[in-house]
């Protein structure tokens, strides 16, 4: 291996696509964001064109490496929004817009899976119970609601698979991101028979799976020339943007964690061993690094505060309105953070957003502290279903576009009474794409050792004692307020 190559991560996220470049040493080189859009066709609907993100990832990485020398240039790899489902025909031309992991159209297939199969097959089959949002539901919708368009199905993929296919010409997914389609062994790291007949797919259909370090193929001479880029890159399967993320904040081995606040809230658990929750609760799923993980995930985490920033007070200014917050832990606004319904703890795709307890005195800051403490109370749920299983936790990592706050970071740090680790950039899932792909290249003989090696700990927000009390009065009273309103969800 010559001495300095260049590696590129791909975070195929649901807003944006993210890029970064990092050279042999983990340095990072460059980051580009370019944002396409996201469609609700219908209430709880949420579709995107892989060819959106194709053209974006291929502008972004042209404007990464534009002044970088490009001979260096050795692997590319992903980390990708997860469980999407894309179609393609026998030309291996996309069917129909990218169903994502945030759409809530599958209430009914979910249904028939948990009840009709029933979560202890699932669970046998996959390690995991049906979730709206996961792949299969979807393929069931597909098939029952649009059968012309599930007869065409040739290749079944999701997102950033199609990327790795349009620069590869091969068909291939990782066990990380399959483990979320619920067609996957995830036990034994294979596809599972039982499930695609369930689904009425043959095994044919799916892509090939790889480890996430492992190489698919080489550039296809045309999209090499392209950018300019020798077609002897190396494309490594890469990672769902999760276990990417993990990845690229060092939460590889045993009992490590991390939370990603990103338009999804994630909080990922590492494990040597296979573990599946008993509540199935939290995602029992392989991970990147060639072991498991459990993860809890909400549906709306950042994406709460872009909306209620963005499009309800009407402000860029993130910072400004946050810093006119100031009583930690005893704000009387309460924030259900359900605008996309909600995965992690409660199934439940038809739950929506609410504020309680205002009053006449009630401020436009407490009511954005209200944003960021429901979404931290709602991961708080997912760690407790963890605590429940015996896992004990002190710390965890941060990532994600809401990890640039500080502030949140605190109500983090307090609501969940974790120590948080804070790393140079919050760029996680690019950042372990880049890795990944200095794995595949040789670089590093595995992925704990380059995370040993070049993840940074920068900075660590302690829990404060009086705070972390005064979190856990409100928490109670948190965990009271969905259960009263499910039935209004649901009428
Ligand atoms: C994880 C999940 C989300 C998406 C976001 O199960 O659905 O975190 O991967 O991109």
């Amino acid at each position: 291996m010559e001495d300095n190559m260049l590696y590129i991560g791909v975070d195929l996220g649901t807003s944006a696509v993210k890029l970064l470049l990092m050279d042999s040493e983990g340095k990072i080189i460059n980051i580009v964001s370019k944002e396409y859009p996201l469609y609700f066709p219908h209430p709880g609907w949420s579709e995107q064109n892989p060819e959106d993100w194709y053209q974006q990832t291929m502008a972004g990485i042209r404007e990464l490496i534009a002044g970088a020398d490009r001979s260096q240039v050795a692997g590319i790899s992903f980390g990708g929004q997860m469980h999407g489902l894309v179609i393609l025909d026998k030309e291996d031309r996309v069917i129909r817009p990218a169903i994502l992991w945030n759409d809530g159209r599958t209430g009914e297939e979910t249904e028939y899976l948990n009840t009709v199969i029933g979560r202890e097959k699932l669970s046998e089959y996959t390690a995991n119970i049906a979730f709206a949002g996961f792949t299969a539901p979807k393929l069931l919708w597909v098939k029952n609601k649009e059968p012309e368009n599930f007869a065409r199905i040739a290749k079944i993929m999701l997102p950033k698979d199609y990327i790795a296919y349009k620069l590869t010409g091969v068909h291939c997914t990782d066990v990380s991101d399959a483990s979320g389609m619920l067609l996957f062994d995830v036990k034994n790291r294979r596809w599972s028979g039982e499930m695609c007949g369930i689904c009425g797919i043959r095994p044919d259909q799916l892509a090939k799976c790889y480890e996430s370090f492992e190489t698919v193929g080489t550039l296809l001479p045309e999209i090499a020339r392209e950018l300019g880029i020798p077609a002897s890159v190396k494309v490594a399967a890469g990672a769902g943007d999760n276990a990417a993320a993990a990845v690229g904040t060092g939460t590889v081995g045993d009992g490590m964690c991390n939370i990603s606040l990103g338009t999804s809230g994630t909080i990922f658990i590492s494990s040597k061993k296979f573990g599946v929750d008993r509540h199935n609760a939290l995602h029992s799923f392989a991970h990147a690094d060639g072991s498991y993980h459990l993860m809890g995930c909400m549906l709306s985490a950042a994406s709460c505060n872009k909306w209620w920033m963005d499009d309800i007070i009407g402000t860029g200014d993130y910072r400004a309105e946050q810093q006119a917050i100031e009583k930690l832990g005893e704000n009387p606004v309460y924030f259900l953070p359900y605008l996309m319904g909600e995965r992690s703890p409660h199934n439940d795709p038809d739950a929506r957003a609410v504020f309680l307890g205002m009053s006449m005195d009630t401020t436009r800051a407490d009511m954005t502290q209200a944003v960021l403490e429901g979404v931290a109370f709602a991961l708080r749920d997912s760690l407790e279903v963890a605590k429940s299983l015996g896992i004990e936790l002190t710390r965890t990592k941060i990532c994600g576009g809401g990890a640039k706050s500080a502030l949140w970071k605190k109500i983090i740090a307090n609501v969940l009474n974790l120590k948080v680790d804070v790393l140079e950039s919050e760029e996680g899932p690019a950042m372990g794409g880049a890795m990944l792909a200095a794995v595949a290249c040789g670089e590093y003989k595995s992925v704990e050792e380059i995370a040993a090696k070049v993840v940074k700990i920068v900075e660590t927000v302690e829990p404060e004692a009086d705070l972390v009390e005064k979190y856990q009065e409100r928490y109670r009273k948190f965990k009271e307020i969905y259960p009263v309103c499910r039935p209004l969800f649901h009428i």
